[in-house]
């Protein structure tokens, strides 16, 4: 079987990562989840000090982006690859509230955004990748043999990511997330640098009313299709 590149874009908490690992596992494909990096990028310049009421020192970022170290690390136990930032193990980290309300801010920083998608192209070179994000099917891999884009109501999706951060642990507040998921929404489409829309040649997936294994078979089908 040839090996591709699975390029999966959407909305924020539309269960791309969920999609993307099951499908990288059945595949045998290596699987990339680059909000993942967006979010440690983030992590790194809170915990700089240079993150300030939502205001985010981009000069400051910008200078400082070769300290970044980040590295995936695969945890045979989950079954998939850790977060790592300079060594450590941020996974928990950077899925909290206060990662989640800064990282639209840090993602639109060119220098920020030309770091992540530099080392997102080389992780991709054999192919054999599931990649999830905003722009991976229009910049990181335009050239990617399946795309797919994934929406849902903003409302179904703050309710999911509301259990899920109930799942971990936080003390979260449903309307928090729901103008969180929003605001991220507005904040990534509309920035002048990789806007997240949809690549002419993606399949559009609207999962608000589809469980997750009929998601997943019509996707894994489409992928056998290419491959
Ligand atoms: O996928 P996730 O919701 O964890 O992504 C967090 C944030 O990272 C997004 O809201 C977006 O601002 C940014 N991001 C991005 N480009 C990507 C992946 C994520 O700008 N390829």
């Amino acid at each position: 079987m040839k090996k591709i590149t699975i390029a999966i874009d959407g909305f924020s908490s539309t269960g791309k990562s969920t999609l993307a690992k099951q499908l990288a596992k059945k595949l045998e494909y290596v699987y990339v989840d680059t909000g993942a990096m967006y979010r440690a990028v983030t992590l790194f310049a809170m915990k700089s000090g240079f993150v300030d009421a939502g205001e985010v020192d981009e000069d400051a970022l910008v200078k400082s982006l070769g300290d970044i170290e980040l590295n995936f690390i695969f945890n045979s136990d989950l079954g998939f690859a850790e977060m790592y930032l300079n060594g450590e193990n941020v996974e928990k980290d950077i899925r909290t509230m206060p990662v989640s309300k800064n990282v639209s801010q840090v993602s639109v920083i060119q220098g920020v955004r030309e770091k992540l998608v530099a080392m997102q192209q080389a992780m991709g070179v054999d192919k054999g990748i599931v990649m999830d994000g905003r722009d991976i099917g229009t910049v990181v891999f335009p050239n990617a043999e399946l795309k797919i884009f994934m929406t849902a109501s903003p409302e179904k999706r703050a309710v999911r990511r509301y259990k899920e951060l109930l799942d971990r642990g936080e003390d979260v507040v449903y309307a928090d997330i729901l103008e969180n998921v929003q605001k991220r929404d507005h904040i990534d489409s509309n920035r002048t640098i990789s806007p997240l829309k949809r690549a002419e040649d993606a399949i559009e997936f609207d999962n608000s009313d589809l469980g997750l294994e009929d998601q997943f078979q019509r996707i894994y089908e489409h992928s056998l299709r290419v491959i």
